[in-house]
């Protein structure tokens, strides 16, 4: 089976814009349906992987791996100078997915990432393009901002993480010219820097990075909430929205949970949301995933004036 852009305005619920509807055209997502018995046997598998507690929990000690990750993704990029090196290795490691809460077989190279992309040219297309500054918090290679400039000619694009290799990519990206109006800097979660400020009217956004705070997010809602973005967007594994009634679903809960993924931070905005502190425009999970995570909702919000 191939997917076009009429299948995921279709899960959606929605009319994508013709500047998301060209970048979804250019790239393929191509799959088989599993039978019911291979997807029984999926959830039994990873059922015994999460018993067996075979997954490493997110957070404060896990800084030096991801250093270790990006500066591998470095020293491909300063080698090669080729900007697919700025894809993360964890993509294309199994060919697994999760499409409308079922399971299904990739057969087209790079599924998973073109599948992430689509969800980008939906938030991209909509909130992005007049943005001035946009501020990615959490980046890693940089590989998110490369593929919204595609959106947004003009921007002034800013990569945040707390992991030094990242700040290295999005120098080289910035010296090399591959984009000259890119820039990095570090920023940790757990303790952001008060002296960074955010420029007025700015667009903030997360891709599978918030994920790996667990229930650690007041710090940055403080931060957001002193920095008063336009807009913030986030693209993340948050699990309020999926179905524990589900055995599907329940085996990316249940996944979430031992890796320490997230939680309580969409309930803390819609707590704001209710004292008229924040406006939230946009809630929803998007029915696509990997193996293991039903790994995209998308939350935008704003602060009130
Ligand atoms: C799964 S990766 C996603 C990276 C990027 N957003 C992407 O989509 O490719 C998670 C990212 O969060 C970053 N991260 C984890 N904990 C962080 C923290 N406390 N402060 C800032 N960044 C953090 C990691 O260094 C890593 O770059």
């Amino acid at each position: 089976m191939k997917l076009t852009y009429r299948d995921f305005e279709h899960l959606w619920s929605t009319s994508l814009l013709p500047i998301a509807i060209n970048e979804i055209n250019k790239m393929d997502y191509e799959y088989e349906a599993l039978t019911q018995g291979e997807e029984n046997e999926l959830i039994n598998e990873i059922h015994r992987e999460i018993l067996e507690n075979k997954f490493i929990k997110a957070g404060q000690d896990r800084k030096a791996a991801w250093e270790k990750g990006w500066d591998e993704n470095l020293q491909n990029f300063r080698r090669t100078k080729n900007v697919d090196e700025l894809v993360p290795k964890y993509f294309g490691k199994s060919n697994i997915a999760r499409l409308g809460q079922r399971f299904i077989r990739s057969t087209s190279k790079n599924f998973d990432l073109n599948m992430l992309r689509v969800i980008q040219a939906r938030v991209f297309s909509e909130y992005l393009v007049d943005a001035k500054d946009i501020y990615e918090f959490g980046c890693g290679t940089g590989h998110n901002l490369l593929f919204l400039r595609r959106f947004n000619l003009e921007a002034s694009l800013v990569g945040l993480d707390w992991a030094k290799s990242s700040q290295e990519i999005l120098l080289l990206l910035n010296k090399t010219q591959v984009n000259k109006n890119i820039f990095g800097r570090r920023f940790d979660y757990f303790s952001p820097d008060d002296n960074f400020k955010l420029e007025p009217s700015s667009a903030v956004l997360t891709i599978a990075s918030l994920e790996q705070i667990g229930d650690k997010h007041k710090p940055f809602i403080d931060y957001l909430l002193k920095n008063r973005p336009s807009i913030v967007i986030h693209v993340e594994p948050f699990r309020d929205l999926l179905d524990d009634q589900d055995s599907i679903d329940l085996t990316s809960i249940e996944y979430m949970k031992q890796r320490n993924y997230i939680e309580g931070y969409c309930q803390e905005i819609l707590d704001l949301q209710n004292s008229n502190r924040v406006r939230v425009h946009l809630f929803e999970r998007t029915f696509i995933g990997s193996k293991y995570v039903d790994g995209y909702t998308i939350l935008v919000w704003s602060p009130t004036q």
